[in-house]
């Protein structure tokens, strides 16, 4: 088994990764994400799995013995990154899980209820701007006329891009969750550092912060960057520099994370002072109550400074989701006996599919595989190969008592 996983790794380690950089440019419906799907597609079929897939691209492997039928223990991530991301976040959870399927059947063990590997689409939410885009889909929470209109920075609606790819139509029908999915399973890099700073190469996740993304679109006068006098001025580059400084000190101040990673300027000019600025804020915190005052306060401190400038600003909220606990029971199983004595079990403040699925009533657990590094969402992320391993053997595990 360690070989099916090290060579479907290897498999995927070229496509998509700037060599530039070392880190991955994996946008759905682009070339290297199709290549990747192409591939899960070619994976499934070399394992008998029935593969389905939906108008929007999620895909699912389906294991199903002979008379076997019903709800089924589903496991898998996403395959999508995000820009100049790294190799882990979302394959190692698709990689594993198939990787997981090999062991089992090389244990012997056939399930008694349908096992499958799935693999949701624009989980990052890089392209067309919302995360989970397909889990949310799939699960109901977002419509599909609203998924459609959708557009990436080049303007191109997803409804373009499926229907350049082959996908699409004109409806889409979520997934009957009750009747397919018993619960689901999903393995992840971490994240962060608590896995190292515990000495333990797998974590269980408790659940997930509530958090959001909102748009900033700040409006000034654009004009020229030599002859305005600078208390002539109604400028938006400096009233979202101004905000930038308060989100980061009211993140600290209330223990929450706030960023802003993206902007687009307009016109985007060195001479030229800008006559738009539009911002999003990327905002995290342990309860739904403090992001709400970290969202709140920041757009007073923002609504404050656009009044000094002389800029105007306008705030919208893109996408929040709400705090996520998963299935406390499957969680503490999870954890439980292991050579190594029990695995820690932790929150996370990255979003996750599994996030989607729990609040859409399906009981779902989480798996962490340590990362040395601690970095995720850059070219650093890592995990070693043995803890990879490990990771894989776990899922196994709680796939086969999952499945029995
Ligand atoms: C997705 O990985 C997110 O948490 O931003
Ligand atoms: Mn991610
Ligand atoms: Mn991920
Ligand atoms: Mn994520």
């Amino acid at each position: 088994m360690p070989d099916d996983f090290e060579r479907m790794w290897a498999d995927l380690a070229p496509v998509g990764r700037s060599s530039a950089s070392g880190g991955y440019f994996r946008q759905p419906f682009l070339s290297a994400e199709v290549e990747l799907r192409a591939w899960f597609a070619e994976q499934a079929a070399a394992r008998d799995l029935t593969l389905t897939t939906d108008p929007v691209g999620n895909m699912a492997a389906w294991w199903r013995p002979a008379g076997v039928s019903g709800p089924g223990v589903l496991t898998g991530s996403h395959l999508d990154s995000v820009l100049d991301g790294g190799a882990y976040d979302g394959p190692l959870g698709v990689v594993s899980a198939l990787a997981a399927v090999d062991v089992l059947r090389a244990r012997g063990f056939v399930p008694s209820r349908p096992l499958g590997v799935s693999v949701f689409v624009e989980e990052e939410g890089s392209r067309f701007g919302l995360a989970c885009l397909g889990s949310r889909l799939a699960s109901g929470a977002l419509a599909w006329s609203d998924a459609l209109a959708l557009a990436d920075r080049d303007g191109v609606s997803l409804e373009s891009a499926l229907d350049r790819s082959g996908l699409g139509g004109p409806s889409y029908e979520p997934w009957d969750l009750a009747s397919t999915i018993s619960c689901f399973v999903e393995l992840h890099v971490e994240q962060g550092r608590d896995l190292v700073d515990r000495g333990a190469a797998v974590g269980v996740g408790s659940g997930i912060w509530p958090h959001g993304r909102y748009r900033f679109d700040f409006t000034g006068v654009a004009d020229h960057a030599g002859t305005t006098r600078m208390e002539d001025r109604a400028d938006p580059m400096l009233t979202y520099a101004m905000t930038a400084l308060a989100a980061n000190k009211q993140a600290r101040l209330g223990g929450g994370r706030a960023t802003f990673g993206r902007i687009d300027v307009a016109p985007n000019g060195t001479n030229a002072i800008p006559s738009r600025v539009s911002a999003w804020l990327d905002a995290r915190c342990d309860s739904e109550a403090a992001l709400s005052s970290l969202v709140e306060e920041v757009t007073r401190m923002a609504t404050e400074r656009a009044g000094r400038d002389g800029t105007a600003l306008a705030v919208t909220a893109e996408s929040v989701s709400p705090a996520v606990g998963f299935d406390p029971a499957l969680a503490a199983a999870l954890a439980a006996d292991h050579e190594e004595g029990d695995w820690p079990v932790i929150p996370t403040a990255a979003g996750h599919d599994a996030g989607i699925l729990s609040v859409a009533g399906v009981p779902t657990a989480m798996l962490f595989v340590r990362n040395p590094t601690g970095v995720s969402h850059s070219p650093d992320e890592h995990a070693s190969t043995p803890d990879c391993l490990v990771g894989v053997s776990a899922l196994a595990d709680v796939l086969e008592r999952l499945a029995r």
